[in-house]
């Protein structure tokens, strides 16, 4: 139990598992899912949008709890080093592998790489 971190959520702002976390401790406290985390218009965070630029879920089951440790990282330390990324995202498992790529959103979300889809996306639009 609470091994993969898949189900994290914020609950006051700290990433549980929800999993692992008895409804007596939530009472009172703000729950935030990963629907959540857009804005009141339903506008993507920066971590959702780097999701996408670089295209990090491979079949997506953990990826609303990467989401969700990524978010709250930031939250804590707007400009992490890798160390302070993976030691952040360590308990967050993904079966497909995905880690570099998280590694990379986490860095397009805090402004420290450019996003690589951006281009893809120009040329798109083009
Ligand atoms: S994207 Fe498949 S488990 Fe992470």
């Amino acid at each position: 139990m609470a091994l993969c971190g898949a189900c994290t959520v914020h609950l006051d702002g700290q990433p549980v598992r929800s999993c692992s976390t008895p409804i007596s401790e939530a009472e009172g406290k703000a729950i935030t899912t990963i629907e959540g985390v857009a804005g009141p218009e339903g506008e993507l965070s920066k971590v959702q949008q780097a999701w996408i630029s670089e295209q990090v879920p491979q079949c997506g089951y953990c990826q609303s709890g990467q989401i969700m440790a990524a978010t709250a990282l930031l939250r804590d330390n707007p400009k992490p080093s890798d160390e302070q990324i993976d030691a952040a995202m360590a308990g967050n498992l993904c079966r497909c592998g995905t880690y570099v790529r998280i590694r990379r959103a986490i860095k397009v979300a805090a402004g420290i790489e450019a996003p690589k889809g951006a281009a893809k996306t120009g040329e798109q639009a083009a």
